[in-house]
């Protein structure tokens, strides 16, 4: 609900602006395609953990370069502003799940 209330918000704001928005899955499609490989090494629910972590590492990189691009539109930077934030949040929750998931896991 957070995430999508996060594409609601920015997607809202950019028809405010006078443009249409990208859809969010051509954004993501080759990036995903990027992390399939690598994320198979983590099998299971740390997989998706660090799947989810490193989309989550993206959002970030993407918001902090939407934010020096947004120049002073107030309304844009308070979005910007808040979704990063939000995902630093989830970034850093998921990290601790997945110590939590390794520090059970038995080591070979
Ligand atoms: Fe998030």
């Amino acid at each position: 609900m957070i995430e999508q209330q996060h594409v609601d918000n920015i997607a809202g704001k950019i028809r405010d602006l006078g443009k249409e928005p990208t859809r969010l899955g051509d954004v993501l499609a080759p990036f995903l395609g990027e992390l399939a490989g690598k994320a198979s090494a983590l099998a299971g629910p740390q997989g998706l953990l660090w799947l989810d972590i490193r989309l989550e590492e993206k959002a970030m990189t993407d918001y902090k370069q939407f934010l020096l691009k947004a120049g002073g539109e107030e309304g844009t930077l308070d979005i910007l502003w808040n979704n990063l934030i939000d995902e630093d949040l989830h970034a850093a929750w998921l990290a601790n799940k997945l110590k939590d998931l390794q520090a059970l896991t038995p080591k070979h």
